[in-house]
């Protein structure tokens, strides 16, 4: 049996939708019955035997903070793929993200080491990758250091390190580190809201850049990773390296919307960071612009794809089909 976590995310959701097409038992952790019907919207995108497959799934609900639940998850599983994380860059959440993202990591960690979990999947992020000082490609060698990290990246490689704790009680593991993931559905965060803002033809964009990749590229390495002999190691996860600027304007473009043309200047940032400060107090909205996203757009990393590459003769496919897939799929659902 294999167990999924974050199965109702955007990642988890799309990893089920494979498995269940390839045949696999699974089984998967959920929260809330509304997450449910968001998975079954996704499977809706791919399949028109969506509640058929959405079936196949034994869903068993439960908290990765939550030892008696994860016990009931965790009967005959062999495999897990821990995809479950909070995903936040303001500061204030930093308790949260420690709980979910580490504790809840370690409490996954300990399950598949009392069960006898054969491997583990585990999913970071490019956040716990270093920046090399030079111009060169970041790798998944590049020393990583806590400094201008965010409260998401810091909590994120705190993760890691309780999956390589893993490792050395001898649990085999192997660890994804994405760039930021395309993908359609979940509009709100990550890559949904490079949708969102190219939707709504605002003229400006961000400085710098970040690595992409598709949602499907993530699912096919982390299954084609469970299912080789190797462990004890990482993978960037990268397409792509592109600016805010080049996403952004094939995005609009491929929603015929108006490309952005005006770069975002450090005293807009800087004002945007003020600005978002306020909001935050007087709304209680999280924040989104702070001093370590500011840090991130002046200093753009390139990421080195090719460990990912050698290691499984991994061909990762162009981003213009999910962008042109996804594009449509919101222009459908909010015009
Ligand atoms: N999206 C990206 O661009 C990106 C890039 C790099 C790395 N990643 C990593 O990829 C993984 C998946 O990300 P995603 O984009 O799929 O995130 P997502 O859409 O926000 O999904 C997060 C999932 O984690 C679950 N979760 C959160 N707290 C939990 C808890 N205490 N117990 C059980 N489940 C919990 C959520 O459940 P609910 O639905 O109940 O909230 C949801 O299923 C994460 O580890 C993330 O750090 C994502």
């Amino acid at each position: 049996m294999v167990l999924v976590t974050g199965g109702t995310g955007l990642v988890g959701s799309h990893l089920l939708l494979k498995l269940v097409n390839d045949n696999i038992e699974v089984r998967a952790l959920y929260r809330t019955n509304e997450k449910l019907e968001q998975v079954k919207k996704i499977f809706g995108y791919y399949s028109p035997n969506a509640k058929t497959l959405f079936k196949k799934i034994n869903w068993v609900k439960g908290d990765i903070l939550d030892i008696p639940s994860l016990e009931s998850a965790f009967i005959q599983v062999t495999y897990v793929y821990h995809c479950a994380a909070y995903i936040s860059f303001n500061p204030s959440d930093f308790k949260l993200l420690e709980r979910i993202n580490r504790e809840g990591t370690a409490n996954i960690v300990n399950m598949c080491i009392a069960v006898g979990v054969k491997k583990l999947c585990h999913i970071s992020t490019i956040g716990t990758i270093g920046r090399p000082i030079s111009n060169e490609k970041a790798t998944e060698e590049t020393e990583w250091s806590r400094q201008n990290a965010n409260p998401y990246a810091i909590t994120k490689h705190l993760a890691e390190m309780e999956v390589w704790r893993g490792a050395q009680e001898q649990l085999q593991i192997v660890i994804v580190n994405p760039g930021v993931i395309l993908g359609p559905g979940f509009w709100e965060n990550g890559s949904g809201t490079f949708f969102k803002t190219a939707f709504k033809g605002y003229p400006f964009y961000p400085p710098g850049g970040s690595g992409f990749i598709t949602v499907s590229d993530v699912t096919r390495s982390m299954v084609d990773l469970m299912n080789s002999k190797i462990t004890g190691e990482r993978f960037i996860l990268v397409a792509k390296n592109l600016s805010f600027k080049e996403i952004l304007r094939h995005i609009a473009s491929t929603m015929g919307k108006k490309a952005p043309n005006k770069e975002l200047k450090m005293w807009q940032l800087q004002l945007g960071k003020f600005g978002d400060q306020i909001r935050n107090i007087v709304t209680g909205k999280a924040r989104r612009i702070t001093n370590s996203t500011i840090y991130g757009l002046q200093h753009p990393t390139k990421f080195d794809n090719s460990k990912l590459k050698n290691a499984l003769k991994f061909e990762f496919e162009p981003l213009e089909e999910i962008i042109t897939f996804s594009a449509k799929l919101f222009t459908e659902e909010h015009s």
